[in-house]
């Protein structure tokens, strides 16, 4: 399921802010105070945000009503996770390591403090880190972000430290994967864009000039081409490493393409998408490239030089498929080395709206000739697409559109990549 971004976020200038690499909170070896120590009326639990603060602090009432992140844990008591334990021989989701690694703020019991509880779910300290050696401090006027850093607060600010905190719960990570086994049981397809998804999580800040002074900022199109380019290396990492080797014999089949396999027999979607087919012929199964194939039409406009090294990379892996695991493995950690460097390179990078408008011309130009023909891909594209829209600044131009393409594939499962192709190619007619 793809949701459409109910917010316009303006355009905001860059700070690149310099910070080492950061481990993930679940892994920080610092005491998760817990919720209940961020939440009290003269902290982040007002009823109302000040304005008069440099931050709202009615961050816990936002998370606690409007952020999906809060039900998280009291997801894993409903009938559907039960469903999928039952199915998978787990007595209990939400007692399940399987579960809790992504549902809740899984730390383990030595790093959980006095007022930590599971029940609440994806936490603050889940994405800002655990608060030991801050919580006390960080009120105070002397403490400054990158002291705060220093004292293990987690750099959400920074790409593509964001992106990987993201998706350590969005894509999975070595540690926790939605398997396919987890899949066939009744779990939803992961789907991610960091833009998109940034957008669809209630704000709980504000990027005013305050926080601009304190932090890195990013524009939406820094956002999401860098997103992008994370996604893609944590997808190949996620390959080259032991979740992909699966079972003696079959891979980890949720790091493929799921609807090469999984869709309808009639239809004629038999076929070779000409980009790849030198290395992936008719009937093979397809290794999940849905955010590079999207990173290569975008890296077509913005530097074609990255945009071969990363195609020629893929058919590479796409030729590996067909050979052996340790091919593909030896293939994901080839280009994972290529992708790297673009990701500070895509934050980094001032976009002006001549460069919008062509990037956008170019993607729905490749949607409607087909390119993104499985879903994957699709999905990522019009995630990108609707991006540029905001971005831009003329979304309302093709609003009806917009939404009948997005209607083309709401649901996975009726997905008809034709259809996709002729709607894009009416977008297209309006933006041109
Ligand atoms: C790799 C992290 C990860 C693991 C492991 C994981 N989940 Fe999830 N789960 C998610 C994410 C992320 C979502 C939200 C997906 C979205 O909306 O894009 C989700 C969504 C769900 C949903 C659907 C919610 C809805 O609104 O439809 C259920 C039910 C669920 N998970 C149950 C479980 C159960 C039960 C387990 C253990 C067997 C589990 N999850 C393991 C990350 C994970
Ligand atoms: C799913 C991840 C996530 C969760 C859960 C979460 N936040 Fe955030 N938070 C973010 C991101 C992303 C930002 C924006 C980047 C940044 O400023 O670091 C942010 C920013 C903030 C800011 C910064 C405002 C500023 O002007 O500097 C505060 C304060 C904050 N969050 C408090 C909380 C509190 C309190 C909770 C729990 C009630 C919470 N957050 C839960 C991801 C999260
Ligand atoms: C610790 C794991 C974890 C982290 C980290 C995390 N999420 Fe989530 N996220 C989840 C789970 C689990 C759900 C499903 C909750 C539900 O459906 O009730 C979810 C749901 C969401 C949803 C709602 C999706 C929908 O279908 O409505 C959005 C949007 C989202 N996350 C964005 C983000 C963003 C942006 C970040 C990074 C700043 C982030 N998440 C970090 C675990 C996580
Ligand atoms: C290589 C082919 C292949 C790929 C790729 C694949 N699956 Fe499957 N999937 C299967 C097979 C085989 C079954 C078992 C069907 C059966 O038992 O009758 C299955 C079962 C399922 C089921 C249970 C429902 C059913 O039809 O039995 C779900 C849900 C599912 N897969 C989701 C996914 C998702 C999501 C992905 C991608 C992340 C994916 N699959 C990728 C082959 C695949």
């Amino acid at each position: 399921m793809v949701c459409r971004k109910s917010a316009i976020a303006a355009i905001t200038l860059l700070f690149a802010v310099l910070v080492q690499a950061a481990p993930l909170p679940e892994s920080d070896g610092l005491v998760h105070e817990g919720v209940a120590s961020c939440a009290s009326s003269i902290c982040h639990g007002r009823v109302e945000p000040d304005v008069s603060a440099t931050v709202w602090l009615n961050e816990y009432r936002i998370w606690l009503r409007e952020d999906k992140h809060s039900g998280a844990y009291k997801l894993l008591l409903n009938e559907q996770s039960q469903s999928i334990a039952t199915k998978l021989g787990i007595p209990k989701a939400h007692e399940a390591p399987e579960c809790l690694a992504c549902h809740t703020d899984y730390v383990p019991v030595a790093m959980q403090g006095k007022k930590f509880r599971v029940e609440d779910g994806v936490g603050c300290e889940a994405c800002h880190g655990g608060s030991e050696n801050w919580l006390k401090t960080h009120t105070e006027k002397a403490a400054t972000h990158e002291y705060n850093i220093a004292q293990g607060l987690y750099p959400s600010d920074v790409l593509p430290e964001r992106s990987e905190l993201c998706l350590s719960c969005h894509l999975g990570t070595e540690s926790k994967f939605a398997s396919h086994e987890i899949m066939g049981a009744g779990h939803p397809r992961l789907s991610f864009d960091l833009q998109a998804f940034g957008v669809n999580q209630p704000y709980h800040y504000e990027i005013d000039e305050d926080y601009r002074n304190r932090k890195a900022t990013y524009d939406d199109v820094q956002t999401w081409l860098s997103g992008l380019a994370t996604q893609s290396r944590l997808t190949l990492d996620l390959m080259a490493g032991p979740v992909f080797q699966g079972s003696a014999l079959m891979p980890e089949l949720a790091l493929y393409e799921c609807h090469t396999c999984h869709r309808p027999m009639n239809g004629n979607h038999w076929r070779t998408d000409p980009k790849y087919a030198a290395s992936l012929p008719s009937g093979s199964v397809r290794l999940n490239d849905g955010a590079l194939q999207v990173l290569i039409v975008a890296m077509e406009v913005i530097k074609p030089s990255s945009a071969t090294a990363i195609l020629d990379g893929i058919n590479e892996l796409h030729s590996a498929s067909l050979q052996s695991k340790s091919d593909v493995q030896k293939q994901a950690s080839m280009l994972t080395t290529v992708i790297r460097g673009l990701e500070l390179e895509l934050a980094n990078k001032i976009y002006a709206p001549e460069d919008i408008v062509l990037l956008r011309k170019h993607l729905l130009r490749a949607a409607s000739e087909g390119e993104f023909s499985y879903y994957n891909a699709a999905e990522q594209s019009f995630f990108g697409i609707e991006t540029l829209s905001i971005a831009r600044g003329d979304s309302e131009l093709a609003e009806k559109e917009l939404d009948h393409w997005y209607a083309t594939m709401v649901d996975e499962n009726r997905f008809d990549s034709t259809v996709f192709a002729q709607v894009a190619g009416t977008v297209l007619g309006v933006f041109q």
